[in-house]
């Protein structure tokens, strides 16, 4: 697609790369498997963002994915052909120091490189080449459901970050939580909590009653609460106060409501990138505040996601697959076949409800050979 020219998404003709185009022999060339597609690829194609490579004028989107590796370069020993592999999505490219750390998932730069999504191209492509620091292998026995662990990796960010932050107490014994939003984010929120013991409440928007994304919370443990019946402070009557709360709705005005229901040295995970420019003066910031004081309570942004959360996923999927099989593929609600298809999937994210759809990823060519490892 072309930044800032919205619906400008296409198909390009782009040279095959290859492992010795990464120097060093560090290259690892990945056929792809599948892409997902998110409020993010459907933002830039709204042209809201999105910037091109420096030179170039189209922007290669796709940045949750999932392919098999092909050929590696000399000094690559981790992985082989035919192993499943995802690669993160932000580069080192900045000149902050957590660039230079390798947690570039904490720069403070403004300008960052995210592949598909910011001065990278990303992975809606038949082939794509990284470095080998960039990819997180995959097990064969995960491969149907691995496109969804680059979502899970910013969920599993933000529940390290929970835990680093609550070291502050010597003890944190967490047991409620509630995740506000059950989309394909919220759902994997339920799913990583429920993974961890917590009692888990659901929240959406959607009657209960035919709604498959509550029917997944039920599925998995967890409960589902409308919040055109009940608001989440209304809901602490019921749960009680929450000892987390994960925010993954996109409608920034519930954050307050979220802040009111946390239990004393609680914490609150936002996670919804909102680019608009809504306000709200419905706030009862006085009692929010002492809240705050009086309870230790703590509220955290998350964005993006390093190895070892991308690696935190992958051990999520495998206990979730081992203990409700099946339920990672229900989310999956809706592929596409084919690259050439890529426009339904914009057609479907921008028409979510009417499609019922929580994860629509295009099916970019299915592998045919079996993995060595
Ligand atoms: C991606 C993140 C990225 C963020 C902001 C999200 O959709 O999952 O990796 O950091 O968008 O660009």
């Amino acid at each position: 697609m072309k930044p800032g020219k919205p619906n400008s998404a296409h198909l390009v003709d782009v040279e095959k790369p290859a492992a010795a185009d990464v120097s060093g022999g560090r290259g690892v060339l990945v056929e792809v498997f599948r892409v997902g597609a998110c409020g993010t690829d459907r933002e830039i194609n709204n042209a809201e963002y999105g910037t091109a490579p420096d030179g170039e004028d189209f922007l290669i989107l796709g940045h949750e994915n999932l392919g098999r590796v092909v050929e590696v370069g000399e000094n690559v020993t981790e992985f082989a052909p035919g192993n499943y592999v995802v690669a993160t999505v932000r580069r080192p490219c900045g000149s902050s120091v957590y660039d230079k750390i390798g947690e570039q998932h904490f720069t403070t730069d403004t300008e960052y490189f995210e592949r598909g999504i910011s001065r990278l191209h990303g992975y809606m492509a038949e082939y794509y080449v990284e470095n080998a620091e960039f990819l997180v292998k995959v097990p064969n026995a995960l491969a149907e459901v691995g496109v969804l662990l680059e979502p899970l990796s910013i969920i599993e960010k933000g529940l390290k970050q929970a835990s680093d932050i609550q070291e502050r107490m010597k003890v944190w014994r967490p047991k409620t939580a509630a995740v506000l939003g059950v989309g394909n984010v919220g759902l994997l929120a339920v799913m990583a909590l429920r993974m961890r013991g917590y009692a888990v409440h659901g929240f959406g928007r959607e009657p209960r009653d035919g709604y498959l994304n509550a029917e997944l919370c039920e599925a998995i443990g967890a409960t589902y609460d409308s919040t055109a019946e009940i608001s989440v402070e209304q809901s602490t009557e019921k749960y009680g106060q929450y000892d987390l709360i994960f925010e993954c709705t996109g409608f920034s005005p519930i954050i307050f409501d979220a802040m009111q229901s946390l239990n004393e040295n609680g914490i609150l995970l936002l996670a919804s990138v909102t680019g608009g420019d809504r306000k709200t003066d419905q706030v009862p910031s006085d009692k929010i505040n002492q809240m705050f004081v009086l309870g230790n309570r703590a509220m955290v942004g998350t964005v993006n996601a390093g190895r070892e959360h991308f690696e935190m996923g992958v051990k999520d999927l495998a206990l979730c697959e081992a203990m409700h099989p099946g339920w990672l593929g229900r989310m999956m609600t809706h592929k596409i076949d084919g690259l050439e298809n890529f426009a339904r999937a914009f057609d479907i994210l921008s028409n979510a409800g009417k499609y019922k759809a929580i994860k629509t990823f295009i099916e970019v060519k299915r592998p045919g050979r079996e993995s060595p490892v």
